[in-house]
């Protein structure tokens, strides 16, 4: 460094901790040198929040949450979407990169997190990481519900309607309570406007804070590996652990790998298939909001489909209470109890490659009931259809309420000392 440019830096450092801060959580950082494609999901995520957030500012520049009838008898708000996409310059790439965006952050936060199931990262003592992380799904859940409303087409106002109903299903304060969350008696104008303020800054300043809480708590306790082996455990004269490397230069470089693989499958589907085969952007969704016109067939974005199935597949009452009520506190049950995994795996060790064949096993089983949950809940339920969802939604909970057992008596490897690299 120049001398002057040292001055400089030694101006700011003396104000405000720069060096320090590059130093703890970049340079100085250590890192796993075992680390494999699987860590590269959390930067990803980052990498997907940073899209959402700069192509949201230049939609809302443009889009209007105004339910009312324009001059054509089309809603304001669903015409102002169709400016965008036809008249805004570059606009269509901007909407097609955050509604393909909204799809992209999913997989990439599901890949995370079942990366952290393959090598048990939510295990001590990374539990706050983990805790951070289901309060950052749920936040993310709650993003993507309310911006699908804000095009005000068919699937976004129906969506809405079928969701928030699900509300007045709770005892004594249900009819009330959604009342509160619509605005209205029905889904309208004061429910697209308070959907828009939250999509557009309530909950985006939540999950970044949840973001930054979650990557303060990581570089607190350090990242776990493939091997699942504390690399605090074994360290240098120095104090630096055997098996780290630190995170600049070598996992920045490595993360680059990830966003250019990353970028060339997301503008494929940007650009050659911003509908997501239908998944993405629903086909209903073209047709602009019609209160007096519901669609046959009404179905959640991909994402939230093994949830929704989870929803309808209880059909019975209980202690008098409506079916619709316990498929309400199920689906809710279904995502806080991946919270609690810290505390219901008891294996001896962390990481799968270690693990025996009854936990592989029982995964296995998990990972194909939950896809199967997710494609049942894109098709209106039949009888057949609400049994397996019955019987996938069983093997859901069992997966976690089982595991304090099956975790236990699985004949596990014993983990090695070091991490494995070759
Ligand atoms: C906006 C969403 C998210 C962002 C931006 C994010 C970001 C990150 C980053 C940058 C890392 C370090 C790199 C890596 O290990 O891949 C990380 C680690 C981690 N994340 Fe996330 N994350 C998000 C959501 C989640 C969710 C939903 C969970 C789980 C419920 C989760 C659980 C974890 C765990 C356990 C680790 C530590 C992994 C290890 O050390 O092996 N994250 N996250």
């Amino acid at each position: 460094m120049t001398t002057k440019s040292q001055q400089l830096l030694n101006w700011v450092d003396e104000r405000f901790p720069l060096t320090s801060t590059w130093k703890a959580h970049l340079s100085e950082y250590y890192a796993p040198k075992n680390f494999n494609f699987w860590y590269f999901f959390g930067s990803l995520a980052l990498l997907v929040l940073v899209i959402q957030i700069l192509t949201g500012i230049f939609l809302v520049m443009h889009y209007k949450p105004d339910a009312s009838l324009n001059a054509s008898g089309i809603p304001v708000a669903f015409a102002s979407v169709e400016y965008i996409m036809r008249e805004v310059p570059g606009g269509w790439l901007i909407r097609y990169l955050h509604s393909t965006g909204a799809s992209a952050f999913f997989i990439v936060v599901y890949l995370h997190m079942f990366r952290g199931l393959l090598y048990g990262s939510y295990r001590k003592p990374r539990e706050l990481i983990w805790i951070f992380g289901t309060l950052i799904f749920l936040a993310l859940m709650a993003e993507a519900f309310m911006g699908y409303l804000l095009p005000w087409g068919q699937m976004s106002f129906w969506g809405a309607q079928v969701i928030v109903n699900l509300f007045s299903a709770i005892p004594v304060i249900g009819p009330d309570l959604s009342v509160v969350i619509r605005g209205d008696f029905v889904v309208s104008d004061a429910t697209l406007n308070r959907f828009f303020s939250f999509h557009v800054i309530a909950v985006p300043l939540v999950l970044i804070g949840l973001v930054v809480a979650h990557i303060v708590a990581l570089h607190e306790v350090g990242s776990n590996n493939p091997d699942g082996v504390e690399i605090k455990k074994k360290k240098d004269a120095n104090g630096i652990p055997l098996d780290g490397i630190p995170f600049h230069p070598y996992y920045t470089v490595k993360d680059i790998v990830g966003v250019v693989g990353f970028l060339i499958f997301f503008s494929a589907i940007v650009f050659f298939a911003p509908e997501g085969g239908g998944y993405f952007l629903e086909y209903n969704n073209f047709i602009p909001a019609d209160p007096l016109k519901t669609p046959p067939h009404i179905a959640p974005v991909w994402y939230f489909t093994p949830f929704y199935s989870i929803l309808r597949a209880v059909t019975y009452p209980l202690f008098g209470i409506d079916a619709k009520f316990w498929g309400v506190v199920a689906m809710g049950a279904a995502v806080v109890i991946i919270a609690f995994l810290p505390w219901l795996d008891r294996s001896p060790v962390k990481s799968i490659r270690y693990k025996g064949g009854l936990f592989k096993g029982i995964l296995a089983v998990f990972i194909v009931s939950f896809f199967i949950l997710g494609y049942l809940g894109v098709l209106p339920p039949t009888p057949g259809r609400t049994l397996v969802a019955q019987i996938c939604s069983v093997i859901y909970f069992a997966f976690f309420l089982a595991m304090p057992w099956y975790s236990k008596i699985d004949k596990c490897q014993p983990e090695p000392d070091r991490v494995t690299f070759k």
